[in-house]
């Protein structure tokens, strides 16, 4: 017997799982969860910076965007890593520009971004325990008015910015348990406020200067 050829169609597509992408409702929830990320900010911060657009109405399929895991069977998003989404990235400085910044202990995994050089008016800037690596922004050495600067335990690397002397108001630089190289910058000693200097668990090399011994309100020295 010869079925209608619509019939055989209808009965192919009743054969295909009906949950080939994501569910429709996970996908329509993902859309105003990630304009909350951003709009919240209301910054200029693009999200494809964080592979975010293809979180978008013309994808049809959820699981393929970056950062979605699905079920491999019921296909429901089963994962959201959303890691390493900078937030410094969503600063505003000639709209908002504190005198201290805190953010201890997020496990960003990302770069201190050039833009933290545009907080003119930071006095403490702490940063310690986020994975954040690659070097020093020179831009931070910007921050002239820096009073505290504490960017211990994460992952940054290459060597001690040679200028960092130039943050004269500084009392306590903390850069312990990172990766740094090299040796301890002689801008150093123009720091005559410093009083606390961590530089402990690094890979720094060469002598200790005797010069650190002259800095006059030094109290606090981990080497
Ligand atoms: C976020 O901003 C975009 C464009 O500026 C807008 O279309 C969207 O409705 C906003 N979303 C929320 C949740 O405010
Ligand atoms: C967001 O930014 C736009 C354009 O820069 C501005 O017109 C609007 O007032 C801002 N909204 C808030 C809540 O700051
Ligand atoms: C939407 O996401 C798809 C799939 O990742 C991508 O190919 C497309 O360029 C995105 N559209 C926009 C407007 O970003
Ligand atoms: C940061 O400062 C630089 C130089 O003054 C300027 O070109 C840039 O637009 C600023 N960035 C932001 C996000 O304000
Ligand atoms: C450094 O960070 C690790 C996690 O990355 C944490 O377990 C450890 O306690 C921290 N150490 C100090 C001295 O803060
Ligand atoms: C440090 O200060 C000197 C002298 O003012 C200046 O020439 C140099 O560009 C500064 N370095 C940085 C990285 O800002
Ligand atoms: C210390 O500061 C003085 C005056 O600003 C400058 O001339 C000198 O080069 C600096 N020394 C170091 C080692 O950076």
């Amino acid at each position: 017997m010869a079925l209608p050829s619509t019939l055989l169609v209808f009965i192919f597509i009743s054969l295909i799982p009906p949950s080939f992408c994501c569910p429709v409702d996970q996908k329509q929830a993902l859309l105003p969860f990630k304009s909350h990320i951003f709009n919240a900010s209301n910054s200029s911060a693009d999200s494809s910076l964080f592979g975010l657009d293809s979180w978008n109405s013309t994808n049809p399929d959820c699981c393929t965007c970056d950062r979605v895991v699905c079920d491999s069977s019921s296909r429901a998003v089963i994962a959201l890593h959303l890691d390493s989404i900078n937030p410094l990235l969503f600063l505003e400085p000639k709209i908002l520009s504190p005198e201290e910044l805190n953010l201890d202990e997020n496990f960003f995994h990302a770069k201190i971004p050039e833009v933290i050089g545009n907080l003119t008016k930071l006095q403490h800037l702490s940063l310690q325990q986020n994975d954040f690596h690659a070097e020093i922004p020179s831009s931070l050495l910007k921050l002239n008015q820096l009073q505290v600067l504490d960017l211990s335990n994460n992952s940054l690397s290459m060597v001690i910015p040679p200028d960092i002397g130039n943050l004269s108001k500084i009392s306590t630089l903390a850069l312990s348990k990172n990766d740094f190289t090299g040796g301890i910058p002689p801008s150093i000693r123009n720091m005559s406020k410093l009083e606390t200097l961590k530089l402990e668990n690094n890979m720094l090399t060469g002598e200790i200067p005797s010069w650190l011994f002259t800095i006059k309100k030094l109290r606090n020295l981990l080497l």
